[in-house]
């Protein structure tokens, strides 16, 4: 009996740990089905190298955004929002609903197609 009491308190414990840890909503899955590689051919094709240079993207180097080469480093979007990859997949669709005021357009793209981005983006650290 004496020894069963602390068991239970730990799991309570658990709990509570688990709910504070619960941190701001981050709906995101997972992005564990993305696909690096079409994410890469993905800034090209939706335009996002007119405005942001890449490092395995010779040309163009857009300079209106700011480089893109080491983002996966970031800890912050914009210097505003966390460097979460629901938050990145949602800002990168629609950057204006999440930056008011960001020179940065709106550009349509399925989720996966969103999901293939930010995967590509969050893993551009080089060391
Ligand atoms: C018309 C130019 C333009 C296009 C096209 C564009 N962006 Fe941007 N982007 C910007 C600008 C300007 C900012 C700076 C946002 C701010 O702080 O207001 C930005 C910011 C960003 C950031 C945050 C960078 C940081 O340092 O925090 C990411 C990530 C990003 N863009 C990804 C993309 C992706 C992916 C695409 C293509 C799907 C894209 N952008 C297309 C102009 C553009």
């Amino acid at each position: 009996m004496a020894r069963r009491a602390p068991t239970l308190g730990l799991s309570g414990l658990f709990a509570v740990l688990l709910a504070a840890c619960d941190g701001p909503p981050d709906r995101t899955p997972t992005l564990s089905d993305a696909d690096v590689q079409r994410g890469r051919q993905l800034v090209t094709d939706k335009g996002c190298v007119a405005c942001h240079s890449f490092p395995d993207v010779k040309w163009p180097r857009g300079g209106l955004g700011p480089s893109l080469e080491h983002f996966g480093r970031q800890g912050l979007i914009g210097g505003r929002l966390p460097n979460q990859p629901g938050v990145l997949m949602r800002f990168v669709r629609n950057a204006p609903d999440h930056l008011p005021g960001t020179a940065m357009p709106a550009i349509p793209m399925t989720d996966q197609e969103a999901r293939d981005v930010a995967a590509y983006l969050l893993q551009l650290e080089p060391r």
